[in-house]
């Protein structure tokens, strides 16, 4: 079937292709490796409709790579607050440095893959989007495309490497990168996990899993195992109209990004953390946040009275400027309960 995929899918491609921010249009040739680059990062784990708005801030405060290079660390991490897997910021900041120090990005799979935290995938995935290079461009979408385009019936993990196998004879020595985005779209559009639109499918003709009817039950998963509960508590500690905000450390959790003051959930989370100051402590309430491999509870509590002569090390953020602190989803969310309190 190789050659006819190929041909099959980037014909469909030249018509019905997503027009996204990052991208140039089908046949359109090389796209900007930074814009590229940039994309990949924040589309891992992460949709596209929750990805558009960041792109589009970050290029507008930072329009090329040596702009991010320049940029100060929190900045950028106030930045992605909210897109989540934060270790990808700080990756994205030691890369852009790389590259705004060798002049550029290197235009080859396997230079791409030396640069500081760029996977596999994302390597492939510029190499072929911005250089126009040969790769196999494998991520979630297309997995599911292959998987059910070769009837790979093995479960996942063990079937990534038939499925690295299979898309490596159908990617197309030409055109790579359009190859790769529109097995994107049609696995983002047509070849959904649930309910596929086969009819609409212009792989349908090819398609082994089709023709035996499983199409829905490819590729097959590992079940799912219960994620534990853990448990925490932050600290919601205000002083004329500012909260205070620590920065947590690099390593870890959310590491790097601005924060409620807490007691280590990440560590223990059998929440029964000790304040970090004396005084008259009352619960503001709780907040679920769900994270890849656990889902935590993290209780709020409000210092009432006066903030003891020696608080905790932390800035002081005005309340009202709560919006601007660049605080991550969980810390967002429990943030809104101490505003709550405010008034
Ligand atoms: N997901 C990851 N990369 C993508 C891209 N370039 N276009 C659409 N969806 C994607």
């Amino acid at each position: 079937m190789d050659n006819s995929v190929s041909h099959d899918l980037l014909a469909w491609y030249d018509g019905h292709a997503r027009a996204l921010p990052w991208r140039v249009p089908p046949g359109g040739g090389a796209a900007d490796p930074y814009r590229v680059w940039l994309s990949e990062v924040m589309l891992q784990q992460t949709t596209v409709a929750a990805v558009r708005p960041y792109f589009e801030k970050f290029t507008r405060l930072w329009p090329d790579v040596a702009a991010l290079a320049a940029a100060p660390e929190e900045a950028v991490m106030a930045a992605w607050a909210g897109l989540g897997y934060y270790s990808r910021a700080r990756n994205l900041i030691a890369c852009a440095r790389a590259v705004a120090a060798r002049g550029g990005f290197p235009d080859t799979e396997e230079g791409l893959r030396s640069l500081p935290g760029l996977g596999a995938y994302t390597a492939a995935a510029v190499a072929a989007i911005a250089f126009g290079r040969r790769a196999v461009v494998v991520d979630a979408n297309v997995e599911r495309v292959v998987a059910r385009l070769f009837l790979i019936e093995e479960p996942l993990p063990a079937a990534r490497k038939p499925i690295r196998q299979a898309a490596d004879t159908i990617t197309p020595a030409r055109r790579a990168g359009d190859f790769a985005q529109a097995m994107m779209d049609l696995g983002a559009t047509i070849c959904t996990p649930r309910n596929p639109r086969c009819l609409l499918c212009p792989l349908a003709p090819e398609c082994r899993a089709r023709m035996a009817g499983r199409q829905e039950e490819l590729p097959v998963k590992p079940a799912k195992k219960q994620k534990p509960h853990r448990r925490g508590t932050a600290w919601w500690i205000v002083r004329e109209g500012r909260v205070l905000l620590v920065t947590r450390p690099g390593e870890g959790m959310l590491g790097g990004m601005r924060a409620l003051p807490d007691d280590g959930w990440s560590a223990a989370g059998d929440g029964t953390g000790t304040p970090p100051l004396e005084g008259d402590w009352r619960s503001l309430g709780t907040v679920r946040h769900g994270f890849t491999h656990f889902t935590l509870d993290l209780a709020v509590m409000a210092l009432e009275g006066k903030v003891a002569a020696n608080p905790p090390q932390g800035e002081w953020h005005p309340i009202a400027e709560l919006e601007t602190a660049g605080l991550p989803t969980l810390f967002a969310k429990a943030a809104r309960i101490g505003l709550a309190e405010e008034g």
